[in-house]
């Protein structure tokens, strides 16, 4: 049963669940007078319910919480703790218990403060009509009953709501996942075709992350960047193999033919609704494109050139420079790094290039754990 099946059967199940109800069996009476105690008791037990007495606010606190009844009875006027302070109390510890007052003929602004305070409902002493006194009792069981029905689908929805949530993270990140994956497999594919040096892509990919936060990008956008940037070469798909795998040197007309991996790659990705797709699309358009307007397919130049491709094109040369490639041998370190200080300004957006170098030693390291890994 996948995670969706389940969560329907859940709530197939939680929906069909008998509705919660309240009954009440226990009554606690607080009232000072005497008579009117050992009545209801009597009556109350008569009627199958189990009572309990207390004389004074103070003591029928005590007794409410050590019995916990299901519904409360109490007069306003009484010694040690009114019945105002008692019912403020009362309703704070257990609002969902209903509160019956009995009092004695008082003004309306008492009546309204007590039902204010939290009481339920208000029957006057003295108590003659026994009928009345039930048909509230069994008012306040429905209205205890509804608030409790409604306390469990509260529960409930926000349970569902909760397991919906990671229900939607979870196949959020699946399908993150599958497209790391495929990005991952792409990239593979183009740095086999086009004699890449191991890992290259990767690097380039790691680079441009740490270069991404060094700017000031967000870690969402940097880590966008960290996977949409191996796919820079992708429109290298498209190029001949007799141009690609070519041993000698490019005339330009075959340079020309290689420039156009640019403008292959966006059109292979740029119909993407995927954010990472999208990205990717960009870096590929982009990766080649100058500072200064000296690079292709399109002349930009500044800020025109998207943030992902003029990170991208840092990484990329500079781990080419770095690499042993079919008409080069393998830079060392300082003269590549010198190669970016020359170029900023011109290849590289000077805040980027200065960034770089600033943090070499850190990218250094990048290089190095990639090369362990790969
Ligand atoms: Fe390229
Ligand atoms: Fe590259």
């Amino acid at each position: 049963m996948d995670l969706y099946s389940l969560l329907n059967y859940r709530e197939k199940k939680m929906m069909s669940a008998p509705d919660s109800c309240y009954k009440i069996n226990t009554i606690l009476i607080i009232d000072d007078e005497i008579d009117i105690c050992t009545n209801l008791k009597a009556f109350f037990e008569d009627e199958g319910y189990q009572v309990f007495v207390a004389n004074d606010g103070r003591q029928g606190l005590e007794l409410f919480a050590r019995q916990r009844p299901d519904l409360v009875i109490l007069d306003l006027h009484m010694p040690h703790l009114s019945g105002h302070d008692l019912l403020t109390e009362l309703a704070r510890k257990a609002p969902h218990i209903p509160k019956l007052i009995i009092s004695g003929v008082g003004n309306v602004n008492e009546v309204m403060q007590a039902i204010h305070s939290g009481g339920w409902d208000l029957l006057s002493k003295p108590i003659n009509d026994f009928g009345l006194l039930l048909h509230k009792i069994g008012l306040m069981e429905e209205k205890a009953a509804l608030l409790q029905q409604n306390k469990h689908y509260k529960k409930y929805l926000d349970h569902i709501l909760e397991q919906r949530i990671v229900a939607l993270q979870s196949s959020e990140l699946k399908i993150m996942e599958a497209q790391r994956e495929i990005v991952s497999r792409l990239s593979d594919v183009i740095e086999m075709r086009s004699r890449e040096t191991g890992n290259h892509v990767r690097r380039v990919a790691q680079i441009a992350h740490y270069l991404a936060l060094a700017y000031g990008l967000s870690a969402a956008e940097a880590d966008m960047i960290r996977l949409a940037a191996p796919l820079h070469d992708i429109g290298k798909a498209g190029i001949p193999d007799a141009i690609l795998m070519k041993n000698g040197k490019l005339v330009d007309d075959e340079f020309e033919i290689i420039k156009t991996h640019t403008t292959i790659g966006h059109e292979m990705l740029m119909n993407s609704d995927q954010p990472i797709i999208q990205a990717g699309a960009i870096i590929a358009l982009q990766h080649h494109e100058h500072w200064d307007g000296s690079g292709y397919p399109h002349g930009l130049a500044g800020e025109q050139i998207h943030i992902y491709g003029r990170i991208t094109c840092l990484a990329d040369i500079y781990d080419v420079l770095l690499q042993k490639r079919q008409h080069k041998e393998s830079w060392h370190a300082e003269r590549a790094r010198n190669y970016v200080q020359m170029h900023s300004g011109t290849f590289f957006d000077p805040h980027l290039a200065q960034l770089f170098l600033q943090n070499i030693d850190s990218i250094s390291d990048i290089i190095l754990d990639s090369a362990e890994s790969g």
